[in-house]
């Protein structure tokens, strides 16, 4: 399906073909000047140059030359050579008419659908999840519901931290906790037991008391990194343990990415690459790739291009360990082997963009991707606390997720009891639904690159640019619709400029996803939303629907209000989150 400006564009280059120019100065886009046109072509003044020839003589020619069309309603030439253009409202009403028939409501889909391995969440197994941990989450969940509205294969991997010193951490404070436990006596030969020897919270205690301990104590911290050793070499014992850290903990992350709406195909983990990495190393040694500086192995990624340092890649420390460069390598070896992608995508902290630099850079040289193979980084800034700091609790400790989202969702239970149209008993299930687009919201309408702030009051807020404010404009367009009683549609032509605004931005919706999956900017999503709600709005503001006595007119407006739920709905379920019944 072609869209209104891609329609406009053919017609108007056929105009400035047969007027003797050349078509590619035709494009027609959506004007900057509502208030005086709809859309605008600018292609005379670029043309100008190009024929020495004033624009508006060009524009002219262009306007005398434009051939029979049901689409254009209203065309002039206004000095020094604009174009501006109004479409016929039958032709809109038309449009609107085929993206309700469309499967994709005229989102278009990709030619070929690329398989595309988005990075996301990023967890570490045993520490809490926390507010650093919200943003790939979300952004990465978002991004994967866009690639895939447009039509690719995606597989979101929440690649989970389980192979790092936290896990010696936790393995050394056990033993010295409960000695007495299989799991450290060599000599045992039997099955471990089936019971994790502590529960999820026992562990969220476990990690930091044994980090800080071995922050002051330096034997404490060399049995930690002993431990660590001994589980990666596979020490029986600590790998029957580590386990348990792993089931008890990947529950507790599954619980909590559930309530986020965030949902993962693939719940690989750093130690899943383990198996890969000495044959890795073997190759890039074969190809000659790798030389010791200070003891360590490493890859030079210094391009002639580049204007500022980029350090060399670090595969293998002295000691033999690998890092987290080698653990990235070796996954986009397993990720090669196993889906062969088109693309792999991560979504993380813009902090660690050197890091990534360097591991694409790594990967290309040693041919661990296919040169066509596309390496992306999405870094995204920080969440700021209203001062503008990291977000932190109100004590000066790290936020954890779930008592941040607690608040959101006290907040929004307060706010939605108030407002009185939802049953008592449904309130709390409802502030949940409503508080996880504030926060979903909250976050993907900043430009991910960008820090923000985190502000409860904004977020929650039912009026202006937030995710409550998007699900309000839903609710109610579904408690019209819940009204009607009678036929729904067909769309006819607007009967006022708001309603016609409102057309013309439903027109739209498809060319907006298709830019914003082509950008990775679900900000442009969220601002499409809530410019739509807007112009919603302000049509029911003006417009009687329910009691407008001419049948064919009503049943239009209806037709209106449901193509435009659909494509609020669409655009929400995109950005992660849904709207409840009532609120
Ligand atoms: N676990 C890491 C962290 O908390 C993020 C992992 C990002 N993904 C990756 N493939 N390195 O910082």
């Amino acid at each position: 399906m072609k869209s209104l400006t891609e329609q406009l564009s053919d017609i108007l280059g056929r105009a400035f073909e047969s007027a003797g120019y050349d078509p590619t100065y035709a494009a027609v886009r959506y004007s900057d000047r509502p208030d005086l046109c709809e859309f605008q072509c600018n292609g005379a003044m670029a043309a100008a140059k190009a024929y020495h020839k004033a624009p508006f003589m060009i524009a002219d020619d262009v306007l005398a030359a434009i051939p029979e069309n049901d689409l254009i309603g209203r065309i002039e030439v206004v000095k020094p050579g604009f174009i501006n253009i109004d479409c016929a409202d039958s032709a809109l009403a038309d449009l609107l008419k085929a993206i309700g028939e469309d499967e994709n409501l005229s989102i278009p889909q990709a030619e070929k659908a690329d398989t595309v391995v988005i990075d996301y969440g990023g967890p570490n197994v045993a520490k809490p999840l926390h507010v650093g941990h919200l943003r790939s989450a979300v952004i990465g969940e978002c991004i994967k519901r866009l690639k895939r509205a447009v039509g690719h294969e995606v597989l979101g991997d929440v690649h989970l931290g389980d192979w790092g010193l936290q896990m010696g951490l936790i393995i050394t404070e056990m033993k010295e906790r409960q000695p007495e436990l299989p799991y450290f006596d060599e000599s045992f030969t039997g099955e471990y037991p089936a019971e994790a020897p502590f529960t999820i919270s026992e562990l969220e205690e476990i990690y930091p008391t044994a980090s800080g301990k071995s922050k002051a104590d330096e034997a404490y911290k060399a049995k930690a990194l002993d431990a660590t050793y001994q589980l990666q070499i596979g020490n029986r014992g600590y790998r029957a343990l580590w386990n348990k850290i792993m089931e008890v903990s990947i529950a507790d992350l599954k619980r909590n990415y559930s309530n986020l709406n965030v949902d993962f195909d693939l719940w690989k983990a750093e130690s899943d690459a383990q198996p890969y990495i000495p044959a890795m190393i073997e190759d890039m040694k074969a190809q000659g790739i790798l030389h010791e500086s200070e003891g360590a192995m490493v890859i030079d990624v210094m391009e002639d291009t580049d204007t500022k340092e980029i350090p060399p890649c670090i595969i293998q420390k002295s000691d033999g360990a690998s890092l987290y460069a080698t653990t990235d390598l070796a996954t986009l070896v397993e990720r090669e082997k196993l889906f062969k992608p088109d693309e792999v995508l991560y979504v993380v902290d813009k902090r660690q963009e050197m890091h990534f630099t360097q591991v694409f850079r790594s990967a290309r040289k040693a041919g661990i991707v296919r040169p066509e193979t596309r390496l992306k980084f999405l870094g995204f800034g920080t969440m700021n606390g209203r001062d503008g700091k990291p977000f932190k609790t109100r004590d000066g400790g790290v936020m954890r997720l779930e008592m941040l989202l607690n608040d959101i969702y006290a907040e929004m239970e307060k706010k939605i009891s108030e407002n009185r149209n939802v049953k008592e008993e449904d309130a709390a299930a409802t502030a949940k639904i409503v508080g996880l687009s504030a926060v979903k919201y909250g976050d993907l309408s900043n430009q991910a690159t960008k820090d923000y702030i985190f502000d409860v009051d904004k977020f929650t807020s039912f009026e202006g640019n937030t995710g409550p404010y998007i699900l309000y404009t839903i609710v109610r367009i579904k408690s019209i619709l819940e009204k009607n009683d009678g036929p729904v549609g067909p769309i006819i032509s607007a009967a006022s400029p708001a309603e016609k605004s409102l057309m013309l931005k439903l027109a739209r919706f498809g060319t907006v996803i298709d830019e914003a999956a082509a950008e990775l900017a679900p900000h442009k999503i969220c601002a499409y939303i809530y410019s739509t709600a807007n112009d919603f709005n302000r049509f029911y503001h003006d417009t009687r629907i329910l009691t407008e006595e001419n049948a064919a007119q009503k049943a239009s407006w209806i037709g209106l209000l449901e193509l435009t739920k659909r494509i609020l709905e669409k655009s929400i379920d995109i950005l992660g989150f849904s709207a409840p019944e009532h609120m």
